[in-house]
């Protein structure tokens, strides 16, 4: 039996990253259309770029598919050239990704920045998919639970219990990613460090908030190895990379999660 949580929904969601232009992000959504069913249990989050989010809100099928920025600033207007304001995204994306492991490394995202987008967020009515793990260095040097410890303590420093039911957590292994050359992930290293995420929110909120918050898994995942994953106890969907580029691939991840909850 699938150690899926039946009382928390499974999201998957593709993060595009940097890739595709208007075209063929319109392209892609119009493949994902055809082949992906409405899943009461199941939301599938689709992350464009910036660029490619108002086209796509008015293409896709909000009963199938909702919206996640890839990022966004935490002003929320003024004399910032070249950012976007989670205020100006409010009417457009219901999530948000912050912190992912791109932003703190490639562009030096700090512990506070996380914290002041992750207010943005929830200041703006968009739920934040806080990206939260440790690198390869934090984990040779023994120090992976504290990163993770930091990384979600600042993160929530200003999140209310009523606020929590607006947020979704990630544990991104930086380690386990392909853009930084990772290795697969251990369900066991899996389970291990998302026991420990729950365990840091019912010392902040209570074992409540502990059960009901979703905790996504995204290191590197693709359709042969998304069941592994998905049914390490405690995980609540995937955070996908590279394999949400191929229409295929990422239907079929969608797929597997749906059986697995049909199974349960
Ligand atoms: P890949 O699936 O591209 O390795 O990356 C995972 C990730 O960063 C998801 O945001």
């Amino acid at each position: 039996m699938s150690a899926m949580n039946q009382d928390r929904k499974t999201l998957i969601v593709a993060n595009w990253k940097m890739h595709l232009n208007v075209h063929q992000s319109s392209l892609l959504l119009h493949r994902l259309n055809e082949r992906i069913k409405i899943h009461r249990n199941i939301e599938v989050i689709l992350a464009p770029s910036m660029l490619s989010l108002q086209p796509l809100s008015l293409e896709l099928d909000r009963r199938k598919f909702k919206l996640a920025a890839q990022d966004a600033y935490f002003k929320d207007e003024g004399g910032y050239t070249g950012e976007v304001s989670f205020a100006m995204l409010g009417d457009l994306v219901e999530y948000c990704i912050v912190g992912h492991s791109s932003r703190r490394i490639y562009f030096g995202e700090t512990l506070e920045t996380v914290r002041d987008k992750v207010q943005a967020a929830v200041r703006n009515g968009i739920t934040p998919i806080i990206c939260i793990g440790e690198t390869k260095q934090d984990r040779d040097a023994g120090e992976g639970r504290q990163v993770i410890h930091d990384q979600l303590t600042t993160a929530l420093m200003n999140v209310t219990s009523r606020d929590l039911d607006k947020i979704v957590l990630v544990y991104e292994p930086v380690w386990a990613i392909s853009t930084f050359d990772g290795i697969m992930a251990k369900p066991d290293d899996v389970e291990k460090a998302i026991a420990y995420m729950r365990m840091q929110i019912r010392e902040l909120y209570g074992e409540r908030a502990a059960t009901k918050i979703s905790i996504l898994y995204g290191g590197s995942v693709n359709d042969t190895d998304v069941h592994g994953y998905l049914e390490v106890p405690g995980v609540d969907g995937a955070l996908v990379g590279a394999a949400s580029l191929n229409y295929h691939q990422f239907s079929a991840m969608v797929d597997v999660a749906y059986r697995m909850r049909l199974k349960v």
